[in-house]
């Protein structure tokens, strides 16, 4: 049976890190690191989001603002609060919640944001960054991927990796960082002919396609470490990732739960691309 990463452990010592260097930067510099959070219409998920952000600022000593907007919010209005978000000292970070409504550009918003306060790392300016491996903010999910392998003592160079899923939020971000961390990387998607057996090969299998379960055992090589990194809904409420745990858990030498795994992680990532933020703002 495989070690369970345990996502909520391990994002719980990371935050109380980060709650330490907090108070030792506002000791030195009498700033709070400063995040913005927007939220444009009334979908439940992005709402539960944006209310775990602003409890998790609390927890380690940040300033923070909450917008929520309206759905018939412009592009107009949505750009002008952006560049007053820009413009302000003390906001650090800003994170525009997507998917935005149907009528609003995302790209446009995207682009809008400071580079310097785009804790997200969805400008192209970061993502550029990310690709020659000189950045200061790493996408939120797969930099808690990382640190998920990080803490458990995994080690990548060398390995077999295998990403399936190729967002630019998670897949290819993710497989950049594996790479930069000297991992042999394949990335796979819904074209990918003979999935099962390219995720066979795998020492590090990354999933994440947003469909439940579809994981399964004779896709997972006997001792690999299989990271789940969907967020599904069953039909009958329960949340679950894109790996079937019971049948995938027993042949993996590690594995992420769902929840519990990499989830937690997602906005401890983001808390600490604001105190990067906010440090690089007084540099
Ligand atoms: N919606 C789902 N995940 C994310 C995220 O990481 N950032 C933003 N801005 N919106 C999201």
């Amino acid at each position: 049976m495989a070690n369970i990463i345990d996502g909520k452990a391990i994002s719980a010592t990371i935050r109380a890190e980060i709650k330490e260097e907090t108070e030792r930067f506002y000791e030195k510099n009498g700033i709070r690191p400063g995040l913005a959070v927007i939220i444009v219409g009334e979908d439940p998920a992005s709402q539960v989001y944006v209310r775990n952000k602003r409890r998790a600022c609390e927890e380690v000593g940040f300033y923070s603002e909450a917008y929520e907007l309206p759905a018939d919010t412009t592009q107009e209005e949505l750009n002008s609060l952006v560049d007053k978000l820009n413009a302000d000292d003390a906001i650090h970070g800003i994170l525009c919640q997507l998917p935005l409504p149907k009528h609003l550009d995302e790209n446009e918003v995207i682009l809008r944001i400071d580079p310097k306060k785009d804790v997200d790392a969805f400008h192209p300016t970061n993502v550029g960054r990310i690709m020659i491996g000189d950045y200061s903010f790493l996408p939120c999910t797969p930099a808690g991927v990382m640190a998920l392998l990080e803490r458990s003592g995994i080690e990548i160079s060398g390995k077999e990796c295998v990403v399936v899923g190729r967002s630019n939020i998670v897949g290819k971000p993710q497989a950049m960082l594996l790479l930069h961390a000297h991992g042999t990387v394949t990335v796979c998607h819904s074209r990918t002919k003979n999935l099962a057996e390219v995720c066979r090969r795998a020492d590090i299998l990354v999933a994440a396609i947003g469909k439940a379960d579809f994981f399964t055992a004779d896709m997972v090589k006997e001792g690999a470490v299989v990271i789940d990194v969907g967020m599904n809904r069953r039909a009958d409420g329960k949340l679950t990732g894109d790996v079937d745990f019971e049948s995938v858990a027993p042949k993996a030498s590690y594995i992420t739960p769902v929840p519990g795994g990499v989830g937690p992680m997602t906005i401890t990532m983001l808390m600490q691309n604001t105190l990067t933020a906010a440090k690089e703002s007084v540099n």
